[in-house]
């Protein structure tokens, strides 16, 4: 059944067609595009004193820029030329639709396993490795490619300010309190220090501004001055100057989207929204979306614990790596899946309803209970993940 998600591979080149169609849409802000309010979809998350006002409007243009060869966009293997093109639904900064998904390869043995990696990685884009061979290579050898949805930056600077410690206190691998939940977090070493993956679908990178390094010479291929911790790459073999990632410019971005105010509730005042709430921790899909963290400038209502679970049927295919199996997401965040449709890592699931469905393995006695709801609780729910 899982078999319609491996499209075949020659769908491949299709998929990037439009991606780069889709990428080719145009610069969106401006010096005179309104700031929205603080707190409100893709405004600030406080309030900002002048200067960090000036700078945080900087950094969104930096965001929005459309890079190009002369400055260091690498081509011809880049994902799109500026941030914005994946990360734009609905505000700049947030989601993207099928459209802007990134495909990465693998071989599983035609699904026998083990899963591998192809020479160069799983990701054949200019910046991923100097040794990438070209997509067309790692199209011949690939049995199997995944998808991955582009998910909203809003919010992201305060899952940042969540301590390691606050992450490993929720972990529980052997299962001990006995509802089928072993969630583990992904350590990666960093500098011979260990220290937990908090961003990405598999939860692969430690913090914000790693993965804003790793998505600007990833997606946009562009080059950083060394931070030591191993992300993004320092040179390339363009003939632009390396750096090309100016450092004042990348400061920009990364204080906008540390500073990008998380997705608000939607505030729908029917009372069925509470009867969903309660319903969604009494099945105990509060367990791994636990609606509130710590951390250090106060409480995160993210609707995570940060950590890695399988919910998916033993036959699943899809990427393996060091520290994160086959089959092993994080819990992604639920605030703001009202506007992120389609969903879960490679969008397979176009309603929020589908997206529950799809639990199975350490969910299955959350889904058990699921099924036991009435139709009226199951819409119950329904109306609070749509509240979200
Ligand atoms: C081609 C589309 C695309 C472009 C261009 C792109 N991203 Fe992303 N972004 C993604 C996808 C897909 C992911 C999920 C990656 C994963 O975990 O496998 C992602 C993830 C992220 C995350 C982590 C989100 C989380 O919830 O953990 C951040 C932060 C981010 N991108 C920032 C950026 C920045 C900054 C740029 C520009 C330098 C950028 N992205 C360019 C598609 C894109
Ligand atoms: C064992 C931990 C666990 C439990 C329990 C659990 N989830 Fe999830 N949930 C996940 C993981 C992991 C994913 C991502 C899977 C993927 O992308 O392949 C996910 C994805 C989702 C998504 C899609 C989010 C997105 O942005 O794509 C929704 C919605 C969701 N879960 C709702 C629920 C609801 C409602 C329940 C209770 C019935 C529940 N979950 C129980 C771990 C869990």
């Amino acid at each position: 059944m899982k078999n319609q998600y491996f499209l075949p591979l020659s769908l491949f080149a299709f998929l990037v067609l439009g991606l780069t169609i889709t990428a080719l849409n145009a610069e969106i802000i401006d010096d005179d595009t309104p700031v929205p309010p603080v707190g409100a979809l893709g405004g600030p998350d406080r309030e900002l004193d002048p200067a960090e006002l000036e700078q945080w409007i900087r950094g969104r243009r930096v965001f929005d820029r459309d890079w190009r060869q002369s400055e260091g966009l690498g081509t011809p293997d880049i994902n799109a030329d500026s941030c914005r093109s994946c990360h734009q639904k609905p505000v700049i900064g947030a989601a993207g639709g099928l459209d802007t998904n990134v495909t990465r390869f693998g071989f599983d043995n035609f699904g026998a396993g083990p899963f591998e990696d192809l020479p160069g990685g799983q990701v054949a884009s200019k910046g991923r490795r100097p040794d990438t061979p070209g997509r067309e290579d790692a199209d011949s050898t690939a049995d199997i490619f995944e998808q991955r949805q582009t998910p909203s930056v809003l919010g992201l600077g305060l899952i940042d300010t969540i301590s390691d410690l606050e992450v490993l206190s929720h972990e529980d691998p052997n299962d001990i309190d006995g509802n089928g939940c072993r969630g583990v977090a992904r350590m990666i070493d960093i500098a011979g220090v260990m220290e937990v993956g908090k961003f990405g679908w598999k939860s692969q990178v430690p913090t914000l501004s790693d993965f804003l390094r790793d998505a600007s010479t990833g997606e946009v291929g562009l080059t950083l001055v060394d931070d030591g911790r191993g992300f993004g790459l320092l040179s390339d073999s363009d003939s632009v100057p390396d750096p090309e990632f100016p450092p004042d410019d990348f400061a920009d971005m990364l204080f906008y989207c540390a500073h990008l105010a998380y997705p608000p509730r939607g505030g729908n005042p029917d009372p069925q929204v509470a009867v969903g709430e309660q319903l969604f921790d009494e099945i105990g899909c509060s367990i791994c979306h636990i609606p509130s963290m710590e951390g250090t400038d106060g409480p995160v209502p993210l609707y995570s614990d940060l950590l890695l679970h399988d919910i998916h049927p033993d036959d699943f295919r899809g990427m393996g790596e060091d520290g994160a199996a086959v089959g092993f997401y994080r819990t992604p965040p639920l605030w703001g899946i009202r506007d992120t449709a389609p969903y879960l890592h490679d969008g397979r699931a176009t309603t929020l309803e589908d997206a529950i469905l799809a639990h199975e393995d350490e969910a299955s006695i959350m889904m058990r209970d699921y099924f036991a709801l009435t139709a009226e609780e199951k819409e119950a729910l329904i109306l609070f993940l749509s509240d979200l």
